[in-house]
């Protein structure tokens, strides 16, 4: 099938009380084992791809290889998604290059001038067809090339989320409630606990209205620990627990990001096949592997932890 919006997705997800997985792509190997383990699993999925992304391999280069996936996997329905949309010249490249949904980032601007750089992308993008995730709220963390310290990042104040996305017209809202990007979200000897009573809060104030969580990779302690055997410095990376995750995705939560847990689990396969094979040196055989461990931690996280299994 060709590629979907959203708005199918998230609804059954909401009346299904599991959430759809959106996970970074940003070359082939992590395209072919997100998608391997969709079908697999019978699984819908959002392929988002980042400013970092676009930078990386070139916009041209990552829709075709989306391409590719969706004559692969025909039974799948795959939206393709703009991650963190920083102004609307980026979102409407996208838009007119093929994807069916963005996001616009305006989560560091002030509440009226969020309001109105959303309402503008909105504006252009439903003329499309296409749909929006916008954010309100600051996540911690790292995202392209802008880091919020733990003490910048601000929990979303569930009293603003109807004026938000009726002034806007969005058709999901990222939200913060503890979650952050990248691989060191809490403090080692801290409890790490989302803010369930602010998301239930914002469920209450906006019924049937799709939720989106950033930074929910939960960093498997398995793969830090492999990559610091295998030559790597990773002390203290922490991130979300899954069973937390698979308590929101049964909530208003209807598409949760992961992006880390994907790329730990890259490095930690890529960093112990080559120290265990020193001789090697034909990228495919440690890209091989490699793929194989996108594939079952995405295939893990459907299962596991969206619920998003056969769901088409
Ligand atoms: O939240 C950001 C995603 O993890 C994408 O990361 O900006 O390094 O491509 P990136
Ligand atoms: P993680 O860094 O937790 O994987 O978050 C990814 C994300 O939110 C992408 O937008
Ligand atoms: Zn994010």
């Amino acid at each position: 099938m060709p590629l979907v919006t959203t708005t199918e997705m998230f609804k059954k997800a909401y009346d299904g009380g599991y959430a759809i997985g959106a996970f970074n792509v940003n070359n082939m190997e992590i395209v072919q084992g997100i998608t391997e383990a969709c079908r697999e699993t019978k699984s819908p999925v959002i392929l988002q791809v980042s400013k970092g992304a676009r930078a990386y391999a070139n916009h041209t280069y990552l829709v075709k290889l989306v391409e590719a996936a969706l004559l692969e996997c025909p039974e799948i329905p795959i939206a393709l998604h703009l991650d963190h949309g920083p102004d609307f010249e980026t979102c409407k490249a996208c838009i007119d290059g093929g994807f069916t949904s963005v996001m616009i980032d305006g989560s560091s601007k002030s509440f009226e001038d969020n309001i109105a750089l959303t309402r503008q992308v909105v504006d252009y993008a439903h003329d499309h067809g296409v749909v929006v995730e916008a954010e309100l709220g600051v996540l911690a963390g790292i995202e392209d090339d802008v880091r919020v310290s733990a003490e910048d990042s601000s929990y979303t104040k569930p009293e603003e989320v109807e004026e938000f996305v009726s002034r806007t017209g969005c058709d999901s809202l990222a939200i913060a409630i503890g979650t952050s990007h990248g691989a060191y979200k809490f403090k080692p000897g801290t409890d790490p606990h989302l803010r369930f009573d602010v998301l239930h809060e914002i469920e209450k104030k906006l019924p049937g209205f799709p939720i989106v969580l950033h930074g929910a990779s939960s960093v498997p302690q398995e793969f830090v620990a492999m990559i610091n055997k295998y030559g790597g410095n990773m002390p203290g990376a922490i991130g979300v627990p899954e069973d937390q995750l698979r308590e929101a995705a049964r909530s208003a939560v209807c598409k949760i990001n992961i992006d880390s847990d994907i790329r730990l689990a890259m490095t930690a396969t890529i960093r112990q096949f080559l120290a265990e094979h020193p001789d090697k040196f034909d990228p495919r055989e440690y890209l091989k592997p490699a793929r194989q461990a996108v594939k079952d931690m995405v295939h893990h996280k459907i299962v596991d932890v969206l619920g998003s299994d056969n769901r088409i």
